[in-house]
């Protein structure tokens, strides 16, 4: 099996990774953990809702978090460019037999409501309100100082169909990891802001929202958030890291929310857009030789926010990743 090209012109010109939108249940622990400690920027709040914005951001909100009985995952929003892309979207995703609607979202324009082929429920609008950037304010810099969303990571039973899908969309494979002498595709960076990701796709029971990922200014600032979340009570939400990525070669950190909810910090991404740019291929042999911090714990593979009213399905094979629990021996 080869890689599924990409569709040129792209069917609608989808721009970005946009916002996210979970559920928690306690606001306020809400609130003390992604603004007090991790330094987001409150763009609006109310009983119910907490908009939150990184500090190089001007759009009203990256992060919306909603008050619920249940902690869920609800959508995950795209940018298009015009109102006229969002037309073309709404016409595409009903082509192929999506379910496509229109809602209300507020602080964002006409917002279209989709799910895409793997079931992911989707949102995308054109604008949105705006609000200032604070990347000179310094007054309001804290914590880890998030700059502004990068990407999401889903997890999901069929990885290559998600990647054909998107493809499809007009996104753009950056890189992926498969299996040594195989052509699965295991891992798989989609982009179209032109740096290696937007949303990434791996296997596990889905779809799920594995995590979003925020941009940080300097490495230090991993550490001192690291040591600012131990200093508020939050050690143990740090997760994973800070350590340094194979496929774009970030450095990171993953921590989880009260409700455990996972975010991805990480800085230093490079740009790809141009027309001879091939996807780069990772043997997971050479992806796990490049390593030099421990792995990842098992649960960093098999936990991820559920959507709200949907069901994971299972993948039809169990993957066997290599965790921190097999590489100490405590389990084979
Ligand atoms: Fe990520």
């Amino acid at each position: 099996m080869s890689i599924p090209p990409f569709a040129y012109p792209p069917p609608f010109n989808t721009t970005r990774a946009s916002h996210s939108v979970i559920t928690v249940k306690d606001l306020a622990k809400s609130r003390a953990f992604y603004v007090d400690c991790l330094g987001f920027i409150v763009s609006d709040e109310d009983r119910d809702t907490l908009y939150l914005r990184g500090l190089a951001e001007s759009c009203h909100h990256s992060l919306v978090l909603k008050r619920g009985s249940e902690a869920q995952a609800q959508r995950v929003g795209f940018r298009v460019f015009t109102e006229e892309d969002l037309d073309k979207a709404h016409a595409w995703f009903s082509k192929a037999g999506l379910p496509a609607q229109w809602a209300e979202a507020p602080h964002q324009g006409r917002t279209l409501h989709v799910s895409d082929a793997v079931g992911t429920p989707l949102e995308f609008c054109a604008t949105m309100d705006r609000k200032p950037r604070l990347i000179v304010s310094f007054e309001h810099h804290r914590g880890a100082c998030p700059q502004r969303l990068d990407h999401f990571q889903v997890l999901v039973p069929d990885v290559r169909r998600a990647c054909e899908f998107y493809l499809s969309m007009g996104f753009r494979l950056s890189e992926y990891i498969s299996p040594d002498g195989t052509d699965e595709l295991m891992f798989v960076f989609l982009q179209r802001k032109g740096n290696p990701h937007d949303i990434v796709f791996a296997p596990g029971a889905g779809p799920r929202l594995h995590h979003a990922a925020f941009s940080l200014p300097e490495s230090y600032h991993f550490f001192y958030v690291c040591d600012l979340a131990a200093d508020m009570g939050f050690a143990e939400n740090v997760e994973f890291g800070p350590g340094r990525h194979g496929p774009g070669h970030a450095l990171f950190v993953y921590m989880r929310d009260p409700d455990g909810h996972r975010i991805e910090l990480f800085n230093t991404h490079y740009q790809t857009m141009d027309i001879e740019d091939e996807p780069v291929r990772w043997d997971a042999s050479y992806a796990a030789k490049r390593r030099w911090q421990l792995p990842a714990r098992r649960q960093w593979y098999t936990e991820a926010s559920r959507f709200a009213g949907l069901e994971p399905r299972e993948p039809p094979r169990k993957g066997s990743p290599m965790t921190l629990e097999k590489y100490l021996g405590l389990e084979d």
